[in-house]
């Protein structure tokens, strides 16, 4: 059977597009694991760990999956060792799906003497200076042993503004990749590849990239290279480049995004998956993200302030403690005040994508944004 198809057994991996508002899809994703509703927001969970919360807490946000890091994994504790403690989901505690990025990305901005050529990428640990190589099927070994459900093809993500000749060359190799991703990944019963389209800033690259990767057997398709540095009209403008050339019958995986406004303007545009680290990050940094945009807990006006975040969240945190309280354990640099903003923003993410679901399938998108947007705008945060 074919990547994707739709007549799968229950154990399979499978998708589904439920309903449509323009470019926008509402859609469902099932795994032996379980199910992922999109579009879809997967918290980053790098080190077997959504960083300040509980599993049990990341669940209870609504998210249906997480994402983990073959980088990071591999080095610390090991791909071997996570195997021989029953794979990643036990591990860590999650019993959901969970997708894993291939590490080429990781490897360029956090290895030390990286050296990447054909075979792939060769580099020195963060942690301690071990040598390593990452290949294409080292890639995939190593998500099998994590025995992850989603599976990332290795590619080679380059940072923008780049040449045209620089984005053609990591664009080229990244689709050498993928054959050699997609060979290594063989056949497995209720597992997933992904590949990656790249291509840079360049319209007729990116579309060659999509064209080239639709045609291999994956299961879904991802658009990575984006969200390094390019304003968000360049984003949003390769985005619309790319969506006509991937199959309607496979998920769209946007890379690291992003804010809540691009990910409201990449799901008008057809995108069903993101992950970022930007609610987890920037909840250890005192900012909260609320229906009134983004609050930055550690300024002196809320020193005082006895308003929760947002009475009428349905995440309790939000509701309970006051900005007062969540100001003072910022500043007294106390571990839960970065949890709580961590399950706050995981929580104000997840009651977005539900938003956009509901507001999908009802065939209000347009005014579900509008609405959004001028809760931002009012900025009572
Ligand atoms: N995360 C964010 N962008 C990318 C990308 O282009 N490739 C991979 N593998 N991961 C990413």
């Amino acid at each position: 059977m074919t990547a994707g198809s739709s007549n799968a057994s229950p154990q399979a991996f499978a998708f589904r597009v439920l309903s449509r508002d323009g470019a926008a899809r509402r859609g469902l994703v099932s795994t032996p694991r379980g199910e992922i509703r999109t579009p879809a927001f997967m918290p980053v969970g790098t080190a077997a760990t959504v960083k300040a919360m509980f599993p049990q807490d990341v669940r209870a946000t609504g998210a249906d999956i997480v994402l983990g890091n073959v980088y990071h994994l591999m080095l610390r504790p090991g791909a071997e060792r996570v195997a021989a403690l029953g794979g990643l989901h036990d591990f860590m505690n999650w019993p959901h799906p969970i997708l894993t990025d291939s590490g080429g990305f990781q490897v360029m901005s956090l290895a030390k003497l990286r050296k990447l050529d054909e075979q792939g990428v060769a580099f020195q640990s963060h942690i301690d200076g071990s040598r390593h190589l990452l290949t294409p099927e080292r890639s995939m070994e190593i998500q099998r042993l994590l025995d992850s459900d989603i599976h990332m093809q290795l590619d080679e993500c380059v940072r923008l503004p780049c040449t045209e000749q620089e984005a053609e060359r990591a664009m080229r190799l990244s689709l050498r990749w993928a054959e050699r991703s997609r060979k290594a990944f063989g056949d497995q019963t209720g597992k997933a590849i992904f590949g990656i389209v790249q291509g840079g800033e360049t319209p007729a690259l990116r579309v060659e990239s999509a064209r080239a990767l639709a045609a291999m057997d994956f299961h879904g398709l991802a658009i990575g290279g984006l969200a390094v540095g390019e304003p968000q009209e360049v984003m949003l403008a390769m985005l619309e480049t790319v969506m006509p050339h991937l199959p309607e019958s496979k998920p769209r995986y946007l890379m690291g995004v992003g804010t809540p406004d691009d990910i409201v303007q990449s799901v008008a545009r057809g995108v069903d998956m993101f992950d970022c680290v930007m609610p987890t990050r920037a909840g250890r940094h005192g900012l909260a993200y609320t229906r009134f945009g983004r609050v930055n807990l550690r300024n002196a006006r809320h020193a005082g302030d006895p308003a929760p975040l947002d009475a009428e969240s349905p995440c309790e945190s939000a509701r309970i403690y006051s900005r007062a309280y969540l100001h003072h354990l910022m500043k007294a640099g106390e571990i839960l005040g970065m949890m709580l903003l961590t399950e706050i923003n995981v929580a104000y993410y997840q009651q977005l994508m539900a938003g956009l679901r509901g507001a999908i399938e009802a065939g209000r998108l347009a005014d579900f944004i509008g609405a959004t947007k001028e809760g931002w705008a009012r900025g009572e945060g």
